[in-house]
């Protein structure tokens, strides 16, 4: 029997700052790792101890610092990772070491140059090794999805011999289908009994190559994954991770299809993005889900009418939700009538119907002049009579 509780793994401090125009310094670690705990992330990757001595310097302030959350750091199967890795977080109140060590032919032949038979053995003492120093270790069998089957579930059973806790396998270049990430979760839990037995948890790791990252990680919640390894606005090697906004949000709004729980605080989503967004290159392009600038906009008259009408005709959550202050009509030249009454209401003008017709034609001339149309434009095209009786407005100008 599984618990139904899903741990949050955040790795935007090490694979999310693995990618071009991410890398931050300790201190802008540090105010991210921050709101990776107010959000209520349960477990950080905070970076790779042995790549850099910032890396290094990132991981043991943010261990002194974060108490909540778990703090790991990664490291390959070698001795002198996982000392440094161990060095690294030593002063954290939960540490953990997470040793990744490729399961794939191409990876074992062309990139590490081992024998299958090496790297097994390589497995057993790192993750002892690991052990020695904490009782916290995850292991993953890098490329696990573009592994031969019967190996790697051979390298799982030997770590978990070894004393791993949380055995990870990673979709390391975003090739998994959801339906075959997930029954790779279910196969595994099948033939290596101790898994559920012994309460080792399983989690998922996605990278979003073909767009498929959440629903991967979602796949694999389905068959009995306790972990999901993700990042913040979901960057990441290459295409990125999976987005953690997108996963949370997803077993919240269809908890009648996922039916486990987790110690996100939602309201936390967009705020922690806005964060990351301040800290490096770039921002979330404006149709990411969940924190978008559009993920909560709307333009077009239909959507507009109907949102007025009841915003569940259009929007499957509230931007309170997420943390996002309110929906926005954006007005453009697909908004009718109806939208245009309502945000010039709430800038002070009441019309009538043959004063709000006049002011339509003139509304949609601009629209099909201008790609942003802002408070101060609906106000230039108010006839001047109706502007001589406006009312204080009940919202901000854009
Ligand atoms: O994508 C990957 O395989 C990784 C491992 C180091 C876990 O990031
Ligand atoms: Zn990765």
């Amino acid at each position: 029997m599984t618990s139904n509780h899903v741990f949050f793994f955040d790795t935007t401090l090490r694979d999310g700052e693995q990618s071009p125009g991410c890398s931050m310094t300790t201190q802008e670690k540090l105010t991210m790792a921050h709101a990776l705990e107010d959000l209520g992330v349960d477990i950080i990757e905070a970076g790779f101890a042995m790549a850099s001595e910032g890396d290094f310097a990132a991981i043991s302030t943010i261990t002194q610092a974060i108490r909540k959350p778990r703090i790991a750091s990664l490291a390959r199967a070698r001795q002198e990772d996982i000392e440094m890795a161990s060095r690294a977080i030593q002063l954290a109140e939960r540490p953990r070491i997470h040793v990744f060590l490729a399961s794939s032919d191409l990876h074992l032949e062309y990139k590490l140059k081992i024998s299958r038979q090496q790297a097994l053995d390589l497995t057993g003492e790192s993750v002892r090794l690991a052990r020695s120093f904490v009782d916290d270790v995850e292991f993953s069998p890098e490329d696990a999805t573009r592994s031969d089957r019967d190996f790697m579930i051979e390298m799982i059973r030997i770590a978990v011999e070894a004393g791993a806790t949380t055995i990870n396998m990673p979709d390391t270049v975003g090739y998994t289908t959801p339906e075959e990430y997930g029954r790779m979760f279910a196969e595994v839990r099948e033939r290596i009994p101790a898994i559920d037995a012994e309460n080792v948890i399983l989690s998922s790791h996605c990278h979003d190559d073909l767009g498929l990252a959440v629903a991967n990680s979602l796949a694999a919640i389905q068959n009995g994954a306790r972990q999901v390894e993700c990042t913040i606005n979901g960057i990441g090697e290459r295409a990125g991770n999976a987005a953690l906004e997108e996963i949370a949000a997803a077993l919240y709004v269809r908890g009648d299809r996922y039916g486990v729980q987790t110690g996100i605080k939602l309201e936390n989503l967009y705020p922690t993005s806005q964060v990351l967004g301040q800290i490096i290159t770039f921002r979330p392009s404006p149709n990411k889900a969940i924190v978008g600038d559009n993920a909560f906009a709307h333009e077009s008259g239909i959507h507009q009418h109907g949102m007025l009408a009841n915003p569940l005709c259009y929007e499957i959550m509230t931007p309170a939700l997420v943390g996002v202050a309110r929906t926005h009509l954006v007005l453009g030249k697909h908004s009718g009538r109806a939208a245009l009454r309502h945000r010039l209401e709430q800038l002070g003008f009441t019309l009538s119907r043959d004063e709000l017709q006049q002011t339509y034609y003139r509304f949609v001339a601009m629209a099909d002049r201008k790609k942003n149309i802002y408070d101060q434009d609906l106000i230039g095209i108010v006839p001047d009579h109706i502007r001589e009786r406006r009312r204080e407005p009940v919202a901000e100008l854009d």
